[in-house]
């Protein structure tokens, strides 16, 4: 930390570098006591990541990590363990440690104005990744870069329309929602319950959280299946979830795909996989990589240049309809 105030002051002194030097800095300078010296100025980012509860986050974090390196930027990763108290911890730590900006993926959509506004007093900007926030305050941020979770909600529930357009009962749906008042459970939510409301047929009958953990989509969907004997389709926020209750179901003699059509988001090769299988109907990608465009922002953020508050990344759907033969390895 000393170091890295001692760089902070350092660069500071030199002459004619303006407010760029931050990102491009000066080739050399001169010193106090007259010495040239090197510039060694290293944009640092700090980042507080959600966890690493699933296949998609760490592949997540892998992007954020590999963009910055190839920039030669210093990343400072704290894994938030699932809590926001360590995220806001972390967020502490950066704005002590003078970072040039801060990347969070927020775990949960509410409580961060006080930290926020702690980094908005210490001039340090900050980029939501992957998760938003719920704010009357717009100026706590500069960015968000990530999916639009409503829109893989609502591509959800139009290929559920189109799954059971030909039958005429009624489909009872069982919800394994993610993390409550995350972003992409709520998001995902909504998204999908606009899209089938106007057909009464389609009834959410139970909606239970998983976090977007393996384990506890395992344990939520065996709860479920011995409480609902009537479950024709699983709604899976996540695909980490979807893999623990298709677990859930074969053990209890249920043919994942069949018995209950499933419906999950992420993208991650073993559910592609299980998709091939025919025990999954449906994938929502929702794209991870978003290292290279929030590295992109935040230069460019840096520069004093504009970027724009939302950066949507585009997301497939995959169906048991599609020729998945030449799809490429997924990588996460
Ligand atoms: O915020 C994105 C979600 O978080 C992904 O769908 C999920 O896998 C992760 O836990």
């Amino acid at each position: 930390m000393q170091k890295r105030l001692y760089l902070h002051r350092l660069i500071g002194l030199l002459i004619g570098c303006g407010g760029l030097f931050l990102l491009q800095g000066c080739e050399s300078g001169i010193d106090r006591q007259g010495n040239e010296v090197k510039d060694e100025r290293t944009i640092v980012l700090g980042f507080a990541q959600v966890g690493a509860e699933s296949s998609w986050r760490l592949a997540n974090t892998k992007s954020i990590k590999e963009a910055a390196t190839a920039e030669s930027m210093q990343l400072m990763y704290i894994n938030g363990e699932q809590k926001q108290e360590n995220q806001i911890k972390a967020i502490r730590s950066f704005i002590a440690y003078q970072v040039d900006a801060i990347l969070v993926s927020p775990v949960v959509e509410t409580g961060w104005e006080n930290v926020l506004n702690e980094a908005k007093l210490a001039k340090i900007p900050v980029i939501l990744t992957d998760r938003a926030i719920k704010t009357n305050q717009s100026d706590l941020y500069a960015a968000f870069v990530g999916s639009d979770f409503n829109k893989e909600g609502r591509m959800a529930g139009e290929f559920l329309m189109k799954k059971f357009a030909y039958e005429s009962d009624d489909v009872n749906i069982a919800e394994l929602y993610g993390t409550v008042n995350s972003s992409p459970a709520e998001g995902r939510s909504r998204g999908f319950k606009e899209t089938i409301k106007d057909n009464p047929r389609f009834k959410v009958i139970c909606s239970q959280s998983g976090d977007f953990m393996h384990s506890k989509g395992k344990e939520v969907m065996r709860s479920i299946l011995s409480t609902y004997k009537d479950i024709d389709v699983l709604y899976s926020h996540n695909d980490s979830m979807t893999l623990g209750a298709i677990e859930a179901m074969e053990e209890v003699g249920i043919i994942p795909g069949k018995d209950i059509i499933i419906i999950t988001i992420d993208g991650e090769q073993k559910a592609i996989d299980a998709l091939k299988d025919r025990k999954v109907n449906c994938v929502i990608e929702c794209n991870p990589k978003l290292g290279d465009t929030i590295v992109d922002l935040t230069k460019k953020l840096l520069n004093g240049e504009n970027i724009p508050s939302t950066v949507f990344v585009d997301d497939e759907v995959f169906t048991e309809w599609d020729d998945l033969s030449t799809l490429p390895p997924r990588g996460y």
